[in-house]
């Protein structure tokens, strides 16, 4: 048998390229069947294997939760950590992984819980000198600049800690293996022994994990079973805010959002969402719409923008940021082939404000409503909001959550409520909905006589 050295995938024949991983030169010949031998001989030495039990014989303590104190990430990882949480921080290089990481080591540490950073990417007077740009000085707040993973090992058995961070995880060595620099299995391994190591002494540990320049998630993708937490942070390229999302956690829920803005003292929670997207918003404008989209569980008010003009070109542009351009295309052809919108000869601009993405279907009726109030020069309501799903025939359907949606829309005083028809059963019962006009669609051609 062979098996691959990269991969750990096995195989038959000898092959020059791994089926795999499709790396060259990395399948080894290794005996399975003595393999097998050493398992049956370990397991008749077993030592004794500890007990079964039933839950009223064990005694167990409810979590005590580590407040961090930055109200965002505590938000994000269900209402606190727990003394030896494992935790991943998956993103993009340069998005602020080690920045929030200093920013939530310096607020963990304390006299009852050192805190130890390893840096393994960037020299200790780098990271000494970023620490102190952001005005960190906690005296429990140690650093350390480590490669090999038997160091790091060890200073996780000797030192005490209450939580170490590894920054990244990608840059650590194993001398005593094989296993290729930086492959995926050797990833695992070290991420296994770094976990296991921790779990023992009862220390948490952050893995931060770069997504590679291809936007490859491979490396973290690996690691999401080992750890109790997985975290990612978002955003597009150059705009300051951050995202960052939960997308697996042990100890609370997960769809948990916090929203950051990086400034030059690191990152800031942001505390109101929806009055920061929508704060700058000129009201009397055409094409401009207010939705409130979904986060996680959280919903937030963005502003969508649609600028209609004439082209003279054949083919009409269709430019987009902060939404697929295939959603836009598809809303404009509904309009023109259901609504009679004559768009064919139009460019059409649509822009989310404040520099975020939205996917969800949710975004599809305000982007029409604002497309048709910037074809027909008509400025909406200034408190109105539109949110709901539209079908390739013109339909307005339901989208997930309206409830967390209309009640962001009370309390940040919106007066008028676009929504489809079948959400309405939905939203009936929520505080201070009595006071708003809530105008159910289930026609696109329903917005075109609200507007005209
Ligand atoms: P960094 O935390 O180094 O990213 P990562 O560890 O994910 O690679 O953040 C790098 C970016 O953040 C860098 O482009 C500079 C910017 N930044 C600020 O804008 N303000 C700050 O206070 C800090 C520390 C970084
Ligand atoms: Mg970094």
């Amino acid at each position: 048998m062979y098996k691959c050295k990269n991969c750990g995938a096995v195989s038959l024949k000898w092959v020059g390229r791994c089926p795999e991983c499709r790396s060259y030169n990395t399948m080894e010949e290794f005996a399975a069947e003595e393999e097998l031998h050493k398992v049956v001989k370990f397991r008749k030495k077993l030592p004794d294997v500890p007990p079964v039990t039933t839950l009223d014989a064990q005694n167990s303590s409810p979590l005590n939760r580590i407040v961090t104190g930055i109200k965002e990430f505590d938000v994000s990882v269900g209402s606190g950590l727990v003394a030896g949480q494992s935790i991943l921080i998956g993103g993009d290089p340069g998005i602020g992984k080690s920045t929030l990481m200093l920013q939530i080591a310096e607020k963990l540490a304390s006299p009852g819980l050192k805190i130890l950073y390893i840096s393994t990417e960037e020299s200790l007077n780098q990271i000494i000198l970023r620490a102190k740009r952001l005005k960190i000085e906690s005296k429990d707040l140690f650093f350390q600049a480590l490669n090999d993973i038997n160091e790091i090992l060890y200073a996780v058995e000797n030192g005490g800690y209450g939580f170490i961070i590894i920054d990244s995880i990608q840059r650590i060595t194993m001398p005593q293996t094989d296993a290729a620099y930086g492959s995926i299995s050797g990833l695992r391994e070290i991420a296994h022994q770094i976990t296991s190591s921790c779990l023992k002494k009862d220390c948490g540990v952050f893995l931060v994990c770069h997504v590679t320049k291809e936007g490859n998630l491979a490396g973290p993708k690996t690691l999401e079973h080992i750890v109790d937490t997985v975290l990612y942070f978002d955003s597009g390229k150059k705009d300051p805010y951050r995202i960052l999302r939960c997308y697996k956690n042990r100890f609370g829920s997960t769809d948990e959002v916090g929203i950051y803005e990086m400034s030059e003292n690191g990152l800031k929670g942001v505390k109101n969402p929806s009055a920061y997207f929508t704060s700058e918003r000129q009201a009397d404008s055409p094409g401009s719409v207010i939705t409130a989209s979904l986060e996680g569980t959280r919903s937030m008010l963005v502003e969508v923008q649609a600028l209609v003009v004439p082209s003279y070109m054949p083919v009409p542009k269709r430019v987009c940021l902060g939404i697929d351009s295939g959603r836009v295309s598809i809303i404009s052809a509904v309009l023109e082939k259901k609504e009679g919108i004559k768009l064919s000869s139009k460019e059409i601009y649509v822009k989310i404000f404040g520099g975020i993405s939205i996917q969800e279907p949710a975004v599809d009726l305000p982007v029409a409503v604002s497309i048709v109030s910037s074809y027909m020069e008509k400025p909406l309501p200034p408190n109105f909001i539109a949110f709901g799903e539209v079908g390739l025939t013109g339909e307005v359907r339901g989208v997930a959550n309206p409830a967390a949606r209309l009640r962001e829309a009370v309390n940040m005083g919106f007066s008028d409520v676009l929504l489809p028809q079948s959400n309405l059963k939905d939203v009936k019962d929520i505080k201070g909905v009595s006071a708003i006009n809530l105008h159910p669609v289930s026609k696109l051609k329903k917005i075109i006589e609200y507007l005209a």
